[in-house]
């Protein structure tokens, strides 16, 4: 039985088919549209799930969407006449992706069978099943953890009503315990103070996360009055010191915040101390609040697993701490964490919680993209023209070229689902040179200084390098670990200023090819670990070949490792 799910109108707009509970397929439409973070109806998302498993639209027996139109309006009434008139503000504030105002995003919603039907040409709209926002994330994480009972915690900028879900998995069901409502929310916060410091809100938080660690904590004490906290796990906003409850993504801050902080940091203007200790205080503030939340939820559960999920659980810094200071003692913490991975949770809720179908898979990877033969690969190397070579052993030949202190575009497999390439559509270069994250950013990518490289490393060696908590492995690169005192000196690329690092775990088992990478320059240095970043430049991760060759033409790559083939840059000047 195939069910396809939807998410689409918001942020990270994706399709995802999942067969019999199993996931299939789940393709973000920005790889596809190339438009970072599209809210656009993902026609191409859809179509691309299709292709992969080899069926159309009538071999579909339900088709499910990420959100329930009705329950936002009806949810938000009590919200729009508590703040009247100034909330009349958000009728006319962008409120989801592409500005679009709410009224127009909400009648899109509302009519999604109409566009299915329109873009794939069908006699009759099909029936969707909508599905609360929160409860797709939960659906998305604990219906495809390992545990057979664990609590849930899903928190982001907001659902239709809902920022916070807590709530407790147990076999094929999903039981809330209690919603935080917005304008409440951790997301919103972060994305607030993300506006205040010169970035683009729901673009841009890494960049914040990346500044904490360049902080002092003059900011910290100050920061406590932004939010409450509450007994029984709950939290409040201070709302004197924000607007977007009553004016939406037009306005973040209020007068009062800046008044206490300081003006806003202009978009590209330089960077002040003060804006780091700014980024410090809110992550602590964050780190704190999610503490509070997780220790709360372990208390009413009693359970030994946690599940979490939602944009807020990105934070990798605030997992860390969640990890370390709770008694939960599994995790699983689902990598498509965004908007993105509400297309599969909602075809998993309806699958599970409403047919009541039992489980039986467990997610083990994120790939879940298109992939393509040499075939493929090698027509569009002819037709754009560049010499190549079709390599003996693509692994050893390409560690070669990295440990020489080459940038190398390694472009394999299926494609990543997620924020992260986790090495199937990743930059790979040498992380033992001090000077190969100023020459990344200078030839490809482009950064701020304060944003740090992730390092891959093969899984069986990882705490020889890292000390993740509670011995996690991090096979999607959502987890911190402390670079070990000894080690920060032999890989400098991917140690970050306060020594930590967004650790990914190479598993020979769930990436054969890239783990044998790492292990041939594991071979040629003495390193197991590759500094990988995502294979862009400015745009959404490169999916197809052809993304990838024109991003590597250019761009200043050194290599570019495609399927079984090799192109070196100096044989195409
Ligand atoms: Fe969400």
């Amino acid at each position: 039985m195939y069910i396809l799910g939807l998410s689409s109108y918001s942020h990270e707009s994706s399709a995802a088919l999942i067969k019999d509970g199993e996931i299939r397929a789940l393709v973000e439409e920005e790889r596809l549209n190339r438009e970072k973070h599209t809210s656009k109806f993902p026609k191409a998302a859809i179509a691309e799930c299709l292709r992969i498993e080899g069926i159309g639209f009538q071999d579909i027996a339900a088709v499910t969407f990420f959100w329930v139109p009705l329950r936002e309006l009806a949810g938000n009434l009590p919200h729009i006449l508590r703040y009247f008139p100034a909330s009349l503000n958000l009728l006319n504030a962008p409120s989801g992706g592409e500005d679009l105002k709410a009224l127009k995003r909400l009648n899109l919603m509302g009519n999604v069978g109409r566009a299915i039907q329109a873009e794939f040409q069908l006699a009759r709209p099909p029936e969707v099943k909508f599905i609360e926002h929160h409860l797709s994330h939960a659906a998305s994480a604990f219906f495809v953890s390992e545990f057979e009972e664990a609590a849930i915690i899903t928190w982001d900028g907001r659902g239709e009503d809902v920022s916070t879900l807590l709530a407790v998995g147990r076999g094929n069901k999903i039981e809330k315990l209690k919603e935080i409502k917005v304008p409440h929310s951790l997301g919103h916060l972060y994305a607030a103070v993300t506006d205040y410091l010169g970035f683009k809100p729901f673009f841009d938080e890494w960049k914040v996360m990346g500044m904490s660690a360049y902080g002092n904590d003059s900011l910290a004490n100050a920061f406590d009055d932004l939010v409450e906290i509450l007994p029984g796990g709950e939290y409040r906003l201070n709302l004197k010191y924000f607007q977007f409850h009553t004016h939406g993504q037009s306005r973040w801050v209020s007068d009062a915040f800046r008044k206490k902080f300081g003006p806003s940091r202009a978009v590209n203007a330089e960077y002040e101390q003060r804006h780091f200790d700014t980024a410090l205080a809110l992550q602590k503030i964050v780190e704190k609040t999610g503490l509070h939340v997780a220790k709360a939820m372990h208390a009413a559960t009693k359970l030994p697993n946690l599940c979490m999920t939602g944009g807020v659980a990105l934070n990798c810094l605030m997992n860390k701490e969640i990890l370390q200071k709770t008694p939960f003692s599994e995790f699983f913490i689902q990598p498509i964490a965004s908007d993105a991975g509400t297309s599969l949770g909602s075809a998993l809720y309806h699958y599970h919680q409403v047919l009541d179908r039992p489980r039986k898979f467990v997610f083990n990877s994120a790939y879940w993209g298109p992939e393509f033969t040499n075939e493929e690969i090698e027509t569009v190397l002819k037709a754009k023209n560049v010499r190549y070579h079709k390599s003996e052993d693509i692994a050893r030949e390409t560690a070669r070229h990295i440990a020489e202190g080459k940038i190398v575009g390694w472009f394999q497999g299926r494609m990543e689902a997620g924020p992260r390439a986790l090495g199937n559509r990743s930059i790979t270069v040498n992380p033992c040179d001090p000077t190969m994250k100023e020459r990344l950013n200078a030839r490809v990518k482009k950064r701020e200084f304060f944003r740090p490289f992730a390092p891959s490393v093969l899984a069986e060696k990882a705490a020889e390098y890292f000390e993740i908590p509670k011995d996690q492995l991090s096979p999607y690169m959502i987890l911190i670990g402390d670079v070990l005192a000894e080690k920060r000196n032999v890989i400098p690329a991917v140690t970050h200023a306060d020594h930590t690092a967004r650790v990914h775990t190479v598993s020979k088992d769930v990436n054969p090819k890239y783990w044998r990478l790492i292990s041939e320059f594991d071979k040629l240095t003495g390193v197991p670990v590759l500094l990988n970043t995502s294979f862009n430049e400015n745009e959404p991760i490169v999916c197809t070949p052809l993304h990838a060759v024109e991003c590597f033409l250019r761009t200043e790559f050194d290599v570019l490792a495609i399927g079984d083939f090799l192109v070196v840059k100096d044989s195409n000047p």
